[in-house]
């Protein structure tokens, strides 16, 4: 099929690359020219694993193409995917001035005769589709076209394999012709196709990463009472997670949830829920459990180090979580920045995010020192800490890491480690709702 996916940020662009991977001609439309011609000249913006070889691929067999041209994707595509950002406003709701932008363009460029399926893309508010089909007829009172939800559930570090072998393809839909259509554009993943209502559809977006942030919080807030009262959040949380009407995942206690899903979307179902009228004070305590995570792992730090001005930390992880290069919304940086406004000498490693951390200004490389090496950061560190689950952390020489350290105190805020094996390489080991050490 021809399908065109406006806007080539990470949902966009990984959509686009595994579109065409199953055979689809595919062409990606951005209105940053710059990115444009990085895609064009074979560069991808982001890191994710397997995208590079998937974009080359794809490329070179001509199933993919990259252009800043709403017209030529729309003229050349039978299915067009908005897949453009919906920011948070400072009261939390959804900033839907890009879909409604895109939704104008869509509508000054489709010709009569030609029928085409709108399919919305972007995480959006419940009756979002609605306002869009509403512009797109507004605009253009000849369009044939119909309004599509189709929310993508990627998760950033394994968006290629998410979006190649997807748990579930959600399609919303009140036209049976767009149906069809849909169908047959999802049709060699072999993934199960749950066809809705378009609100439904929509909602289920906001409903699933709302459930998935809450239960991070849940077992944060078991994690603070296992540390009260000497239990192990890893054995609690094995326990519940055999049990299969719960699940195992995301049950993994640490210094909270980041990156640019979640927080939002957590917020803008909150927002959502009271303009519905129908206030959802859980997810406010999903929040207010989240924010205090971090706090109480820096009361931890502080209560072993006392005076945290002029100690100094090492700091591994700035990403949001492993195998990306997102620092956006990092708990992370935050604890960094954090640990660097009390006068701590921090020197942080992380294996992507370091670069991308300072190009957007979201730490002070005058107030935070960058390592090139997890073992030159802990060099003369007074506490190693662990704020984001890199696998290669996990496998490194910790005889040598506890040399290089002037005191061996690690305060693990992922549970990455082992406590036995840590202690029996001589270090102090705090960890995120397990036993502390003995004094
Ligand atoms: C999430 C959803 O998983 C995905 O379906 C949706 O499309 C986008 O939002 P993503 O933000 O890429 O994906 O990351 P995810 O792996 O879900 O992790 C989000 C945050 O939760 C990270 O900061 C991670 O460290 C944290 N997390 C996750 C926990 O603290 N504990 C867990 O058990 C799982």
């Amino acid at each position: 099929m021809d399908l065109c996916i406006i806007g080539s940020g990470y949902v966009g662009l990984v959509s686009g690359a595994c579109f065409a991977e199953v055979g689809h001609h595919v062409v990606c439309v951005d209105n940053d020219q710059r990115k444009v011609e990085m895609l064009q000249a074979g560069k991808i913006p982001i890191y994710e694993p397997g995208l590079e070889d998937l974009v080359h691929r794809n490329v070179a067999s001509k199933r993919l193409r990259f252009t800043n041209s709403i017209e030529d994707g729309v003229d050349n595509s039978e299915v067009i995917f908005i897949a453009v950002p919906t920011p948070p406003q400072t009261d939390g709701s959804v900033d839907l001035t890009y879909i409604e932008k895109v939704a104008r363009e869509i509508a000054g460029v489709l010709k009569p005769g030609a029928y085409r399926v709108i399919v919305d893309k972007s995480t959006v508010p419940v009756k979002t589709g609605e306002r869009v089909e509403a512009t797109i007829k507004r605009y253009n009172k000849d369009a044939e076209f119909a309004v599509v939800s189709n929310p993508e559930f990627l998760r950033e570090g394994c968006a290629v394999p998410d979006l190649m072998n997807p748990d579930r393809v959600v399609i919303g839909s009140s036209s049976n012709r767009a149906t069809d259509l849909m169908k047959r554009v999802y049709e060699p993943f072999k993934a199960p196709i749950l066809v809705t209502d378009v609100n439904s559809a929509e909602l289920i977006k906001h409903a699933a990463n709302s459930f998935l942030s809450l239960k991070i919080s849940y077992i944060n807030a078991v994690a603070a009472i296992c540390e009260a009262s000497g239990a192990d959040v890893e054995m609690v949380a094995d326990g519940i997670g055999m049990d299969k009407r719960i699940g195992r995942n995301f049950l993994n206690a640490g210094i909270g949830y980041g990156g640019s899903c979640f927080p939002k979307d957590v917020k803008a179902f909150i927002a959502i829920a009271r303009q519905l009228g129908t206030p959802f004070a859980l997810l406010e305590e999903v929040e207010e459990i989240n924010a205090m995570q971090l706090t109480r792992f820096i009361d931890k730090i502080r209560e072993s180090l006392w005076v945290l001005k002029d100690k100094k930390l090492a700091v591994w992880g700035m990403t949001f979580k492993p195998d990306t290069d997102d620092v956006r919304n990092s708990v992370a940086i935050e604890l960094i920045n954090r640990l660097a406004a009390e006068g701590a000498h921090v020197t942080a490693y992380d294996p992507k995010g370091a670069e991308k951390a300072v190009e957007w200004k979201l730490i002070d490389p005058t107030k935070v020192t960058l390592a090139a090496t997890p073992l030159e950061a802990v060099a003369g560190a007074e506490a190693l800490i662990i704020a984001t689950e890199w696998h290669e952390f996990a496998n490194q020489d910790f005889a040598a890491v506890n040399a290089s350290m002037h005191t061996p105190l690690v305060f693990d805020g992922r549970n990455l480690f082992d406590p036995s094996t840590m202690r029996e390489f001589g270090f102090t080991y705090h960890a995120v709702g397990r036993p502390a050490p003995a004094r």
